[in-house]
Formats: structure tokens, sequence, C-alpha cells
């Protein structure tokens, strides 16, 4: 058996039996943000905690309005972050007033394993309607429903190994991201990711973003027959917001149609309005044959993925006997559904799509406005729809050795999160991008606060004109100590206020 070695720097009397916390506790607020945050950093992941908690990032964070939240200090700032699974803020009324109806009234089965689901039915049946009116070809697909985006990914990657059982080799691409269960994560060429769990599901290969040449010769080289599937992000989200050049997915498409290999669009991030399409692939010119959904769909409160997959595909894996060769036990779960249909609902009827293509145009050009006035800043800046991104100057000149030129990147757009953070505005770092801060607000965010979020940006950019400033407005107390963290070890660590 494994016994932690290191002792708990936390008080005897908080390591011993505690009383049974009730949920009441938590609703009432008697269980208060201190407890919350050294409780969470004892017993849940501790290190990133601790590591948020010196930046004063840790929370947790309250809603005020559903795009706004304040800390226990009650500085409220306007959320930016949630990576893109927040589609209308903060337990939106929209969907909470739906549950509260839901509750009362719904009389279908909750957890409908082996039987129908009127949730399930309708969900999948807007699903499907939904992607045939962008691309006809998808008019007799099928949904499996899961709980999360690797786990649509896990589900996406077992149709196409199905459909062609003879063929070895995944395709992903370079700064991509599907998550981090084995087969997901054997997608996400990361190292930081990947090295310790190696040797990861055979046959993943990485090619190029954006280079359909590359693309080219890697399925001539292994030979196409021998290409389960090449699995693509339209736009990569995690790895900074990177949009592919002008004819990369059509083409793309067109070399696997030729050689049978199975096309699987990621639109974990993208899909859904998040970039200003329904589905960024279809508007790229992309046809998939299986499309992989999360993310918004749980209207930023309940967890629902989907694997959306052309009919023979799907009948190829669960066809006759083998119906259960894939199952869980929550996917299609009557709550789950019901959010997730409520979310579409509230999705098409506004078209968000359109209107995050709309206000996205604004915003990127607010930011392409700071870089010009910044550059010592901001590097670039990038986005589409609500989706964007912020690349800085290196707060430590360059040249620099590989590791350090790397620490310094991820070290720069740490104090970045911080500073924006200071200036009042949740964002977020990129899990395959060291050198990027994402701003992904709510679709449904009002105007003014919208343009707020823009002002405030650009009231960071002011208090921080050249990325040295990160450095120099950074108190020198809290920068020494993450400097520490960054050197030490994993080890028990206590939280700043306990
Ligand atoms: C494109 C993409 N695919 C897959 C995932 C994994 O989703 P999840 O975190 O729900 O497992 C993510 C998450 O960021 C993503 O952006």
């Amino acid at each position: 058996m494994i016994r932690d070695s290191h002792e708990s720097k936390l008080a005897p009397a908080q390591t011993s039996a505690r009383r049974f916390i009730r949920a009441d506790d938590v609703l009432s607020e008697r269980f208060t943000p201190a407890e919350a945050r050294r409780l969470d950093l004892k017993y849940g992941n501790e290190e990133l905690l601790y590591g948020l908690d010196l930046l004063d990032l840790a929370g947790p964070f309250y809603r005020v309005t559903p795009w706004e939240l304040e800390d226990e200090r009650g500085v409220r700032r306007i959320n930016a972050s949630g990576y893109a699974a927040v589609p209308f803020g903060d337990m939106p009324p929209v969907i909470t007033e739906f549950v509260q109806e839901f509750m009362e009234k719904n009389r279908a089965m909750a957890l409908p394993q082996q039987s129908s689901s009127p949730w399930r039915a309708a969900l999948q049946t807007n699903l499907v309607s939904l992607l045939a009116r962008e691309l006809p070809s998808h008019a007799d697909d099928q949904v499996f429903f899961c709980s999360s985006g690797t786990e649509a990914i896990e589900g996406a990657m077992k149709f196409a190994k199905a459909w062609r059982p003879r063929a070895k080799y995944f395709i992903s691409f370079g700064s991509g991201y599907h998550g981090k269960t084995y087969g997901s994560l054997s997608l996400t060429p990361n190292p930081e990711y990947q090295d310790v769990f190696r040797p990861l599901v055979p046959g993943a290969l990485t090619s190029p973003y954006g280079n359909l040449d590359a693309l080219r010769t890697l399925i001539r080289r292994v030979g196409p027959d021998n290409v389960v599937a090449v699995v693509v992000e339209p736009i990569q989200g995690e790895g900074g917001v990177n949009i592919p050049p002008p004819g990369f997915l059509k083409g793309l498409g067109e070399l696997c149609q030729r050689h049978g290999i199975v096309v699987i669009a990621d639109e974990i991030q993208t899909g859904l309005g998040r970039t200003g399409h329904w589905f960024e692939s279809a508007a790229q010119g992309l046809d998939p044959d299986i499309i992989t959904l999360a993310k918004p769909l749980g209207g930023g409160m309940v967890a629902v993925g989907a694997t959306i997959v052309r009919h023979p595909i799907y009948k190829k894996m669960l066809g006759g006997l083998s119906s259960k060769r894939h199952s869980n036990t929550f996917g299609g779960g009557a709550l789950a559904m019901a959010v997730g249909l409520k979310s579409l609902e509230y999705l098409t009827d506004n078209d968000f799509p359109a209107r995050s293509l709309h206000l996205g145009e604004q915003g990127l050009a607010r930011l392409q406005a700071l870089q010009r006035r910044f550059p010592k800043l901001f590097e670039t800046v990038r986005g589409q729809g609500m989706l964007f991104a912020m690349q800085f100057q290196p707060m430590v000149g360059l040249p620099l050795p590989g590791l350090l030129k790397e620490l310094v990147f991820e070290a720069t757009a740490i104090l970045a999160l911080r500073e924006i953070h200071q200036a009042r505005v949740m964002a977020n770092l990129s899990l395959s991008s060291k050198r990027v801060v994402r701003l992904s607000p709510a679709l449904d965010m009002p105007q003014e606060l919208f343009s707020e979020m823009f002002d405030r940006i650009e009231r960071f950019a002011q208090m921080n004109s050249s990325s040295r400033h990160l450095l120099t407005n950074t108190p020198a107390s809290m920068t020494a100590q993450l400097a520490a963290f960054a050197a030490s070890k994993p080890k028990k660590r206590t939280p700043s206020d306990g």
C-alpha cells in the first residue's frame, strides 16, 4: 500500500475526522469560502489550487448576475472564463427556471439506460436536424450521448476503428487538444500531458495543423488503407485559438474521402455558436463523418457530450447483437438531456451563433486596436466569434535556451492572467499553448457588459503597456513564492490564508 511520505502542514484539528458537511451548510454559505478553499486544497488537486491561490485566483467565486461573479471580498468581475463551456453565463435563469419546472413535472425515468427516453429522443432528433440543415448528407445520422468531451472523443475513435478494423493509425494535429483519457490523450500531442503515460494507444500520429501537403505526405507514407481516421478541430481552442488557412479543412475532407478515411470533427469547443457558426467544420467546407460536441450543450450547468455519427458507421459498431459494444451508465440521463434540449432551444430561438459572429468581429477589432497601441505587450491577438486569444510578448528579453524560454512564456501568460483578473475580468489560460490567455464570454452577454469587458482589458493594457510591467507590477513577495513553487517538487501545501 502506498502511503504519503510527507506530513501535512495543516493543523491537527483540521486533519482529524471532521463533522459531516451537510448540503445545507454549503447552500446557506455557512461553509465559508476560506474553509472551502482549505479543504479543496487538502483533499483535491492541491498543486493546481495552491498555484491559483498564490496568484489570488483560487476563489471560490459566487454568482452576482449570470455574467458576473464576485469573490469573498465582494470584488465583482466579468466572467470570460469557463473554457468555452458556459454559453449563457453562470446558472442562467433560462436553464435554472426550466430545471425547477423539470424537477416538479418530469415523470420520465431519470436514468433510462435500457429503455426509450423522450428527452433523449428529442435531443438527438434536434441535433441531427440541426446538422442536416447545414450538411444534408447527415439526415440519417445517429447520436451516442456521454458525459464529457473526452468521452465523446473516445466514442468517436471506437466508431471509426470499428468501421475500418484493419487500419491502425489515427492522425491528429500539432497543438491539438482532444481530452485526457487514454484514447483522446493519445491524440493530444502535448508532452506535458502524454509523457508519463507512455506507451499510449498505439498508432497515434501527428501532422502539423493547417498544412495540407504535410497531411498528404503522411497519409501516403503510412498508406491510406492503414489510416483509421483524421481527427481535427476546425479551429484549435486549447492550442490558443488557431484558425487554419482557407481551404485546409475542405482539402482535408476531399483527401480523406478519396481514401475512405473517417473524418472526425472535434467541435467540442467550436460547435453550437462559439466561433460564430452552428458547426465550424461545415462553415469551412468540411463534411465530416463523425462530429463530437460537449461543452455548451450542458448549458454551463450539467455534463453532456455527444458523438454524432453517420448511419452506416454507427451501425457497424452498434448494429445487431453488438448494440452494447459501447455504452455508459449516465449518458442520455433525463436531466442532462433536458438541459441539453433547453440549451439548444435557447441557442436556436435567439440565433446565438449569428450574434457570436457579429459581436466577435467587434471584440476582435478592439483587441487588434490594443495590439497596435501596445505592441510591447501583445505579440498577436486572434479570434473568431466569441473566442478570443491574446498572445503576449515574453516579459524577459530573448534569446533564451529552449526550456527557459518556455518557462518565460508560461510565466508571462500567468502574470497576465492575474493582471487581467485585477482589472476585473476572469479569463483562461490555454491547455495546449503556454503563451495565450483566452476570453470566451457567454454568447448572450449583454452588449454593454461585452463592451465594458474590453474597456477593462484596455485598462489592463494601460497598466502593463509593456510585458516587462507584468513582472514589475507583481508584488515581489508573490513573484518569489511563485518562483519557489515553480522550482519545487510536489508536496503538501498550506493555502495562503491557512
Ligand atoms: C476541442 C476539445 N476537445 C475535447 C475536449 C475535452 O473535453 P472535456 O474537458 O469535457 O473532457 C476539449 C476541452 O477543452 C476541447 O476543447
